[in-house]
């Protein structure tokens, strides 16, 4: 690995950083409705003025608005920004030059020469790991990406990708997977130890379940559109969890759930990268750092959290 000199411990370092699929996202989050480009404009500075300097993307965010959205923003600014994006593998993509192409076309919406973690969307069994991982390895060796890393990948195919870069000479950087007080998969099933064993970088998405660990929806206020459905079953069961939170948020002076939600992610070794619609959802979010839960809390979560998901 040191061959290539490919450092990903920069990603080790980073507890938080943003989720831009809502960037120009009509169908799951209705862009265009309550919230636009100025909107997203805003919350990325107002992480930005918070500290946050990572931000998650892909090529199939908005069909691309989120990149060129994001290199609009880019250009507003001097401060340095960490750039993830994703490869999505569409089943007409075929053979480990799509990858190296497909990142020409992120880098071009962008408007950077290079990015810092270059990610496989979704595993898929049109393309064997192996030529999925040649593919990133060229990424790598090409200069256009500082690192790379895979998506929704289970433990075992995890751990065949890590083996098929290996031989590259490159080291898998992150796994990026559903991660939340009401999602503990990656966790019960020791994909979370796994990585931390060897040095991957857990990336969780969707840090506070879509919203609903905010406290801001319930039975008679669900989520609008495919949110609402696909939640119906999990709403009614999680007031005790949401009470605890608050009572916990207010023993920190006052924590909000989507920041003691966050906490919860980055104390379980995780790093979060929540979506927001606006800078006041941006700042909040950012108010998950700089502060601790102690492990009885963390503790006491996992219980409530515990009585939800194995009712
Ligand atoms: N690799 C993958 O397959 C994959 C999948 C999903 C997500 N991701 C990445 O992970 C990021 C985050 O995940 P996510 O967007 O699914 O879920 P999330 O971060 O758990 O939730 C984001 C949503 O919650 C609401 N919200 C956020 N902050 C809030 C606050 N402080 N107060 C009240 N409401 C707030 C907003 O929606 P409303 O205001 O409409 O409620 C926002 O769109 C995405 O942007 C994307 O970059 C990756």
């Amino acid at each position: 690995m040191t061959e290539l000199n490919i450092e990903t411990r920069f990603l080790h370092a980073i507890e938080m950083g943003l989720g831009a699929w809502q960037w120009g996202d009509r169908t799951y989050w209705q862009y265009g409705h309550n919230y636009g480009d100025k909107e997203v404009e805003q919350a990325f500075f107002a992480s930005l003025e918070e500290g946050i300097r990572f931000v998650d993307t892909a090529e199939v965010y908005g069909s691309g608005r989120s990149e060129r959205l994001l290199g609009q923003f880019l250009n507003k600014t001097e401060q340095p920004v960490l750039i993830a994006t994703k490869y999505f593998p569409f089943p007409w993509r075929f053979g480990k030059g799509t990858l190296p192409r497909a990142l020409k076309g992120s880098l071009t919406r962008i408007g950077v020469e290079s990015v810092d973690l270059y990610q496989i969307h979704w595993p898929t069994p049109l393309m064997a790991t192996d030529t999925m991982m040649e593919g990133l390895a060229e990424c790598v060796k090409s200069g256009m990406t500082r690192t790379v890393g895979i998506s929704n990948f289970s433990q075992s195919r995890m751990l065949s990708a890590y083996s098929a870069l290996a031989q590259h000479k490159v080291p898998l950087a992150s796994n990026q997977v559903h991660y939340s007080l009401l999602n503990r998969t990656v966790e019960k099933n020791g994909t979370l130890a796994r990585c931390k064993e060897l040095g991957i970088r857990l990336i969780a998405y969707s840090p506070i379940e879509k919203g609903l660990l905010t406290g801001k929806y319930s039975v008679d206020s669900p989520p609008p559109g495919t949110r609402g459905r696909i939640y119906a079953g999990l709403l009614p069961r999680i007031g005790p969890l949401l009470k605890l939170m608050t009572e916990i948020g207010q023993d920190h002076g006052g924590k909000s759930n989507a920041q003691v939600a966050l906490n919860w992610v980055i104390c379980k070794g995780a790093l979060a990268i929540p979506g927001a619609k606006n800078a006041q959802q941006a700042r909040e979010n950012a108010g998950g750092l700089g502060w601790k839960l102690t492990e009885a809390e963390v503790a006491n979560l996992d219980e409530a959290s515990d009585a939800i998901l194995e009712s």
